[in-house]
């Protein structure tokens, strides 16, 4: 019998500290009235505090996830941690996680595919399932972007936010759980969307860090053209091979970047924004977070048996949509 990896459960977390419009217009030369009408966010969250990472908010999702779930720690085979801000470049914020969160009989590790980065580990992980021989992985995606964010640069800083979502894959015979996916990216992209300093290329000087190199570098209107055409391209593309109409989805399940990108892909795809999981406005882009976090808010209106179509675009370029039939009711 086929084994599937279906979702069989949802955590999620995001700081405190709430980042408004308003605030940002005191920092940059901004307004409420333009964030709102060019990107749909009117707030994002922020970790605060000395040495807090990634992994804070990863191990906070992934203890909801396993409690959930009623799921012991000493359960989980794996551990994907998908993430752009690790806490440190080695080792794995995965290992963070996983240590953080009691799990001590898995494997983990960390991918990073920018804001595709949760689809490519979700994708990665499912194999590991339908493979048969992993019983319970845990998929995290977990960005502190407040930490490489500029905040004198007006045409980023009000895009992003800080979170972590997780989500657990289990065996399923019945033909639940991540069903198809187109998964692409291009290098050619590098030059949009990048930090530019503190790899290996360009390690960390004090010119590097007067130069602002450790922050997100991106040419927003270029990418907001790769995005909409790509993000849409690959939604599309899944649901004809699926043979699913615009009636057969229940939800999109977007990355959340800019709400106009949102709303180009329902457009390609035919669906209402009555079927479009949208928190941008709470949240900003939490890249690696978002479509976890989608999942987290709007959990209690999933049913078994929906089809979801989860779509994601970001630096790289990458670019995916992922078929998922909805495995429980909550
Ligand atoms: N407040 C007011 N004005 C701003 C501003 C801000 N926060 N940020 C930029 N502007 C100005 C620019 O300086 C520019 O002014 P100019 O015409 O005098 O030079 C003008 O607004 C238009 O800038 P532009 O970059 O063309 O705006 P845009 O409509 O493309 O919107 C983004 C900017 C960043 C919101 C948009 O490009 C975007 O969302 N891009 C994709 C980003 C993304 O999703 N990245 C992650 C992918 S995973």
């Amino acid at each position: 019998m086929k084994i599937t990896a279906a979702i069989t459960g949802v955590g999620g977390y995001v700081p405190d500290y709430v980042l408004t419009n308003q605030e940002l217009e005191q920092l940059v030369d901004t307004t409420d009235e333009w964030i709102t009408s060019r990107t749909g966010i009117k707030e994002r969250r922020l970790l605060k505090g000395k040495d807090q990472g990634s992994s804070v908010m990863g191990i906070k999702a992934v203890k909801q996830l396993l409690e959930k779930t009623n799921t012991r720690p000493d359960e989980i085979d794996l551990v994907i941690c998908a993430t752009v801000t690790p806490d440190m470049l080695f080792p794995a914020t995965a290992n963070i996680i996983s240590a953080g969160a009691g799990i001590n009989k898995a494997f983990s590790y960390d991918m990073n595919a920018a804001c595709s980065g949760f689809l490519y580990a979700l994708a990665t992980g499912a194999q590991f399932i339908q493979g048969g021989m992993y019983k319970k992985v845990i998929v995290v995606g977990a960005d502190k972007m407040s930490a490489i964010v500029d905040y004198t640069d007006r045409a980023n800083c009000i895009l992003f936010g800080d979170g972590a979502g997780a989500v657990l894959l289990e065996p399923s015979t019945e033909g639940y759980g991540l069903l198809d996916q187109v998964l692409c990216s291009d290098g050619h992209g590098e030059q949009y969307l990048n930090q530019k300093a503190g790899g290996s290329r360009r390690p960390p000087t004090a010119e590097t860090v007067a130069n602002h190199e450790h922050y997100i570098f991106q040419e927003g209107a270029t990418v907001f053209k790769f995005a909409v055409k790509s993000m849409a391209d690959v939604a599309a593309q899944v649901m004809a091979r699926q043979n699913l109409s615009h009636d057969d989805i229940a939800w999109l399940v977007p990355h959340q970047a800019n709400k106009r990108i949102i709303d180009a892909t329902a457009n390609r795809m035919g669906v209402g924004p009555e079927k479009v999981m949208l928190n941008i406005q709470r949240y900003g882009n939490t890249t690696n977070a978002t479509i976890p976090l989608c999942l987290w808010d709007y959990e209690k209106q999933l049913h078994k048996g929906d089809n979801l179509i989860f779509a994601a675009f970001g630096g790289g370029f990458t670019w995916g949509a992922i078929h998922v039939k909805w495995a429980y009711n909550s």
